[in-house]
């Protein structure tokens, strides 16, 4: 067994814009962060991921680079990540960014250059001729945002690829000077200190062809850009000749991605990957349209995770995903025993578990209610085009609001005061009016919360080998029931979670010492015959 920091230590994301703001001018910054270090080593984390802090237009919240070499002056200088780097040493927690190069701002100096007919930057971008005499974008392809992925350029003449906002320009990774800026980028934040990266949308990069794609609903063209061969070996020699030579880790986020070439991702490209299947779990295949909830669907995707790569993510939430409670949970009845129950669904399952600013005191949602409010790109592209496909407002409100990412992007609450503790001024996104009831100071103050409950568990994880390295065990039983056993040397837990808000009957006899559970006074799984609502417990069987 190889020993490895990202196995033993729990991620907390930050979405930097949302955290805390130090100066009052209503944007979270990195002094705010700053300030909060102390908070995330008493929770226990030991890995931050900042989301981007580039500078950056924010056509899509920082996802838009504009300089990948400079901190975004909203968020304060370079000598400040300096600072937060050196300072979050000292408490035991490394820092890991947000590696964004499948596309770079259009107002980042490459793409300025690239406008020049003679530029060396020219061959950085796709600059393409469009069909019928340039009338129309040089294939069917669409952004994920719901438009065309093309952009027609007056000043140019020619059209440029964007698969998501029309800020964000796809780079050519068929250049290999794009690979060198690449390893430029990397190597300039490894030397500054950081731990690695999470590598936005990072099967995306290497578009094989430019051919018409299939028509589909959705993302029409993925086939000639998702998880393809030029893709495997650029991460391939970016490991070989960055990655490999310091003490880090890498998280691609990949989406739609299946078990084979997940495993080729993880052999010798990047350390982890995020797949989706389980967060998509509760939508149709075009991701606007909602499905009801199956817990038993959950289960079946995360165990078949399990069972099919050798280390996985463990995460319910991010800047880009509904909150979690209200969504695999019950906010309203059981909101304390479900938010645990989830808590220990991702930090026992085997591999690193993620947790997303807010989920350690169970934010919830927003809701979408008035599009003058929304600040997310997508959810305004999407809000446009099913107006356009004539979907009265309403019906169109609550579409929107199935994949809003504002929703996870409020303002973290940090206390019942002004703007909740966030920042002194008009926060650039309205905070979710719940944060008088749920907020950090008075998680802290109440032992029955959920943060104390997270705290506990991380703790519990860390010091518990076979919750880090033990094997992965599946156990068979009903739809709803989830358990499974984490095996080390002689030691074994055992993990049983009711994913449903239905009481269901306990078919395992399991002896043992219960060390965590999220109901009062339950020390004795023996001959428990039931298991309520969401009732969840970790047992040591050996
Ligand atoms: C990733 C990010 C998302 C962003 C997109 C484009 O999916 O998580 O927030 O919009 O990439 O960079
Ligand atoms: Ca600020």
């Amino acid at each position: 067994m190889q020993k490895q920091y990202f196995k033993e230590n729990v991620v907390y994301q930050i979405y930097p814009r949302s955290f805390c703001d130090s100066n009052g001018d209503g944007i979270g910054d990195l002094p705010g962060i700053l300030s909060k270090l102390d908070y995330l080593k008493e929770l226990g984390v030991g890995i931050i991921w900042l989301s981007p802090v580039y500078k950056s237009p924010n056509q899509d919240m920082g996802y838009d680079v504009s300089d990948y070499l400079d901190i975004n002056p909203e968020y304060g200088t370079l000598q400040d990540m300096d600072t937060l780097i050196a300072e979050a040493k000292k408490r035991g927690i490394r820092i890991i960014m947000d590696l964004v190069v499948n596309h770079t701002s259009d107002e980042h100096q490459w793409f300025i250059e690239s406008k020049k007919p003679n530029s060396p930057y020219r061959d950085y971008y796709y600059w393409k001729e469009g069909r019928k005499n340039n009338k129309k974008p040089p294939n069917n392809w669409q952004s994920m945002f719901a438009e065309s992925a093309w952009k027609f350029d007056r000043e140019v003449g020619l059209w440029y690829l964007h698969l998501y906002g029309d800020k964000q320009v796809d780079l050519n990774f068929h250049n290999p000077k794009v690979i060198d800026e690449v390893k430029k980028i990397l190597r300039f934040w490894l030397d500054r200190g950081i731990y690695g990266f999470r590598c936005d949308v990072i099967n995306q990069i290497y578009k094989t062809t430019l051919k018409n794609g299939k028509q589909r609903l959705h993302q029409t063209g993925r086939e000639h850009y998702l998880n393809q061969e030029g893709n495997h070996r650029i991460l391939r020699e970016l490991h070989e000749e960055v990655f490999s030579k310091y003490d880090c880790m890498t998280v691609g986020e990949t989406y739609m991605v299946d078990y084979q070439n997940a495993r080729r991702f993880l052999d010798g490209e990047l350390d982890m990957v995020f797949q989706f299947d389980h967060v998509s779990v509760d939508r149709r295949k075009t991701p606007v349209f909602a499905r009801k909830y199956e817990p038993r669907r959950m289960k079946k995707i995360l165990f078949g995770w399990q069972n099919n790569i050798a280390w996985n993510t463990n995460y319910l939430e991010n800047h880009d995903q509904l909150r979690s409670i209200p969504r695999f949970g019950d906010e309203k009845k059981y909101y304390l025993q479900s938010g645990k129950m989830l808590a220990m669904m991702i930090m026992f399952l085997k591999g690193t578990t993620y947790v997303y600013q807010g989920q350690e005191i169970g934010m919830t949602n927003i809701g979408t209610t008035d599009m003058s409010l929304v600040k997310d790109i997508s959810a305004h592209n999407v809000y446009s085009l099913l107006r356009k496909l004539k979907i009265p407002h309403k019906m169109a409100l609550k579409l929107v609001d199935n994949n809003n990412r504002d929703n996870a992007r409020t303002p973290m609450q940090w206390n019942g005061q002004k703007n909740a503790g966030f920042s002194n001024g008009e926060p650039w996104l309205m905070l979710n009016p719940n944060y008088p009831q749920i907020n950090v100071e008075k998680s802290q103050k109440d032992e029955a919360s959920i943060y104390h409950f997270y705290k506990k568990i991380i703790a519990l994880k860390k010091e518990t080998p076979a919750l880090c390295y033990g094997e992965f065990i599946s156990l068979v039983t009903s739809g709803n029931l989830m358990a499974f056993l984490r095996t080390f040397g002689n030691d074994e837990y055992t993990i049983i979670l009711n994913l449903s808000k239905k009481r269901i009957k306990n078919p395992l006899f399991l002896r043992g010492q219960v060390i965590v559970a999220n109901y009062e006074g339950v020390d004795n799984y023996e001959g428990k015959v039931w298991l309520e609502p969401f009732e969840g417990a970790l047992i040591k069987t050996r």
